[in-house]
Parts: structure tokens; C-alpha cells; sequence
């Protein structure tokens, strides 16, 4: 298992370029399985649950070929219906299979996910979705088993008791487009990863209209043809490496990045002090001092991610001040606390609330990832920390950043890969 060894203390400095968003990019291979023609995604990111989802187009029959950063799908058929559990355990997106099976060839069987630790994770919406289409859906052996003879459009709210649901609005949106009629889902998430998705599944030749708003209308069509699409930018790996910037007071340019997209991130970065210019698809954040305090509380988009919460924890875990986070999507998503606490932080977490109160610097410790975003957390928290930092358990890492550590090092920080069996 890979860890990073971590010396603290070094400023961030120069530029760096974001890849393509993991969250838009796995939706869009699901939905490649949506057509018998051949669709090319280009700069796919090289991430472990991007090799998974493949893995799982493979195993449902698909043709998969990857040159470079270029990804080429083919599904002819026929398909395997099921999506097996020994591939969907090790990632939560798994379940985007369940739509283009099912709209596809009526009939699905999709293992109950895995994905990170950070609190119950319902399917409800999802098959609330694909029940409102006309579908039988059951719950057996672990597997989520949905079939249908032809789904057909209907009215249906995804907004659950947590807010709306990326998942299940990427899902939905994917069955809809071959029913038959018009879908209307309400209370639709509005990331912008589902406008990639929607914008991908027209170029497929689908009717989907009002993606990135509560409410989507799909109008579905007899069938799919081929499609060429570069997914838009992480927003997450962006405001992870802002992050990473404003903490260690240093000044990096982030390359391919949507700024409009980050809205809410960059206003608590410059609540926080640091300076942050935008230009285009770059932008340079800079920072001279500690932070100062910031509340923040998680909300679906356009609020403050819950996918930034952890390592904006890490940033405000060294504040001139008591900062307040309030976690509205998930749980248990305060792993990364008791491990930034034993690198010296202050928090005490209260129900969904975490109280950071700023300490001047952080120690080093040996710590341990628990999850994607956690992991990203500690090692940011390792940057600044003084001495040598380890992170043990950096597989959650790879399944959502590419080669973290290679970007932080040619911005100039001593972060090494050690692998050990
Ligand atoms: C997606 C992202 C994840 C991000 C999350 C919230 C992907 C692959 N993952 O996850 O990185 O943290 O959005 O922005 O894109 N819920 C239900 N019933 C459901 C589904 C969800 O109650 O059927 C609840 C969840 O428990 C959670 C909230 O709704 O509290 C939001 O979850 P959801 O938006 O579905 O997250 P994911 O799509 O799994």
C-alpha cells in the first residue's frame, strides 16, 4: 500500500494544470453504453475509478480501448445486464451502469455500491427514478435488480430529504432519453457536472433541456449514435490545489480551471485573506498570511462543496481564529478531524458542526486516510506542517486525484511516493 512522506514547510509556487472531472467524466462513460456506436472521450484523467468504471464497461461487454488520455467506448451489444459486485464494491459511481442498462435494454442488475466512508449513502432517489419510468425494481442479494419492457416519460422529484441528488439525477436523466414520452425530474440536482452529462447525451443525439437547473426535461428518442466530448475541468482538484496554495502562503496559477464553476469556493478563500485573480480558465491564488476565520456550511451546488469541506478544514485548522464548518450532505464526514487533531489542530466537532479554532502551526505525525477528500486533507495539512509527515492508506487519494503528489512537487513541495508491497 502507497504513502506520502511529506516535509513540511515549503511555500507553493508556479503553475499547475487541473484535469478533467472525475464526477462528469464517469456519468459520461456510463452513458457510453447508451448507443451501439463508437463515442470518444478525450483528456480523461488517469484516476483508479476511472480504471474501475472501465472495468466495469468491460465486464458488461463493452469495448474499451484507452490511448493516451483518449478514451473509445463500444457497445454493440449484446450486453451483460449485470454489474458485478466485486468491481462496484471499490466505487460508489458503479450504480451509473443502472440507467443506460436499464434505458437501454429494460432490464438491469447492479451490485449495491461502495465508494468512501463518510456516512449512510441511500439509493432511494435512484430507484424512486427509475420506478416513476415504469421499471420493477427490487432489492435481492445485494444487487439492485430493475426491469421494464419500455420505460416510459414521466414526472418525478429527486429532491431528497438531504437536498437534491447528483447521483440520481445523472442516473434518471440517463434512463429518460430512450423512454418513450417526456420526463420532467423536479428538484434536480444542479451541478455542473450534469450539464456536461446533458450536453454529452445530446451530442448523442438526445433531448435533454434545463441540466444545471431544479428541473430537466428529456424528451426521449428512438436511439443514440456516436459522440466526441472533452469533460469539463475538476472543480474539486482546483479548489483542493487553491487550497493548498492559500495554506502554504505561497502563489500558484491553476490552469484549466472554470472559475464560474467556483463562485462560492474563491469568496471563502478571500474571506479567508487570500488573493485570488481569475482570467479566463486561470487562476492565481496567492496568500502572505495565516487565514482568517471562516464559516462555512455545505449545500449542493452552487453552495460550498461538501467534496472541499475536509481540506478547508485543513486550511482553516491554522487560522487567527475560530472558524465554523457545518457538513449538510454527509454525516460522518469528519474523518480527517481526529487525524488533523493529532497533527496539533483544535477541532472539536459537534453533531454536524465542526469548531476550528485556529493554532499557529501543526506538527507532523504519522496519519491515516480514511476517505478521497479526507486524504486530500492530510496531505495539504502535511504541507505546512513542521518536520515529516506520513500519510498511510493514499489508494482513497489515487481514486480521485492523478498523481497528487507529482503536482504538489513541481510547485516546489517535498512530497514522495513510497510504495511498500
Ligand atoms: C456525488 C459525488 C460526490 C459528492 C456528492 C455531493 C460523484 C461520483 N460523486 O455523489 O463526490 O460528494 O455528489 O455533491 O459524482 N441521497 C439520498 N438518497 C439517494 C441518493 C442520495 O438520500 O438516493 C442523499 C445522500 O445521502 C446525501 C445527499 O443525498 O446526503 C447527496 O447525495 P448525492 O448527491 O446523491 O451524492 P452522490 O451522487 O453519491
Amino acid at each position: 500500500m502507497d504513502r506520502f512522506i511529506i516535509r513540511g514547510g515549503r511555500p507553493l509556487k508556479g503553475t499547475v494544470t487541473v484535469a478533467s472531472s472525475k464526477n462528469a467524466v464517469l456519468p459520461i462513460l456510463g452513458a457510453c453504453l447508451l448507443t451501439e456506436e463508437e463515442c470518444t472521450i478525450r483528456n480523461v484523467p488517469q484516476l483508479e475509478d476511472v480504471r474501475t468504471m472501465l472495468r466495469l464497461l468491460r465486464a458488461v461487454g463493452a469495448g474499451v480501448s484507452v490511448s493516451g488520455r483518449t478514451v473509445r467506448i463500444r457497445a454493440p451489444g449484446p450486453l451483460e445486464k449485470q454489474a458485478p459486485y466485486n468491481i462496484v464494491r471499490k466505487m460508489r459511481a458503479g450504480y451509473y451502469v443502472l440507467g443506460p442498462l436499464l434505458g437501454r435494454f429494460g432490464e438491469a442488475r447492479v451490485s449495491l455500491p461502495g465508494g468512501c466512508a463518510i456516512g449512510s449513502r441511500p439509493l432511494d432517489l435512484h430507484l424512486k427514478g427509475m420506478a416513476a419510468l415504469g421499471a420493477r425494481v427490487e432489492l435481492k442479494h445485494g444487487y439492485i435488480d430493475a426491469r421494464a419492457r419500455k420505460l416510459r416519460g414521466a414526472q418525478v422529484s429527486l429532491e431528497g430529504t438531504k437536498g437534491p441528488s447528483v447521483g440520481a439525477t445523472a442516473n434518471v436523466m440517463m434512463a429518460a432519453v430512450l423512454s418513450k414520452g417526456e420526463t420532467v425530474i423536479k428538484g434536480a440536482a444542479c451541478e455542473p457536472e450534469l450539464v456536461d452529462l446533458a450536453e454529452f447525451l445530446n451530442k448523442m443525439g438526445a433531448r435533454v433541456e434545463g441540466a444545471g437547473t431544479a428541473e430537466v426535461r428529456i424528451r426521449g428518442v428512438a436511439q443514440l449514435g456516436r459522440a466526441v466530448h472533452r469533460p469539463i475541468p475538476d472543480r474539486i482538484e482546483a479548489g483542493t490545489l487553491a487550497a493548498a496554495a492559500a495554506l502554504t502562503r505561497g502563489k500558484v496559477k491553476i490552469r484549466n480551471c472554470r472559475p464560474e464553476h467556483l463562485v462560492t469556493v474563491i469568496d471563502k478563500l478571500r474571506q479567508a485573506g487570500a488573493v485570488v485573480e481569475t482570467r479566463g480558465r486561470t487562476m492565481l491564488v496567492s496568500a502572505r498570511a495565516r487565514p482568517k476565520p471562516v464559516n462555512i456550511s455545505t449545500a449542493s451546488y452552487p453552495g460550498f462543496p461538501t467534496d472541499l469541506q475536509a481540506q478547508f478544514t485543513a486550511l482553516l485548522s491554522i487560522g487567527r481564529g475560530t472558524s465554523i464548518i457545518t457538513e449538510n450532505i454527509f454525516e460522518a464526514r469528519f474523518m480527517h478531524v481526529m487525524e488533523l487533531n493529532r497533527m496539533g489542530a483544535r477541532i472539536d466537532i459537534n453533531g454536524n458542526m465542526a469548531v476550528v479554532q485556529g493554532v499557529e502551526r501543526l506538527c507532523s505525525a504519522q496519519v491515516m486516510a480514511s476517505d478521497l477528500r479526507a486524504s486530500a486533507a492530510l496531505v495539504l495539512a502535511g504541507l505546512v506542517a513542521q518536520g515529516k509527515t506520513e500519510v498511510l492508506r493514499i489508494y482513497h487519494l489515487d481514486r480521485g486525484y492523478e498523481r497528487l503528489e507529482k503536482k504538489l512537487a513541481s510547485l516546489g513541495a517535498q512530497v514522495e511516493r513510497v510504495s511498500s508491497g
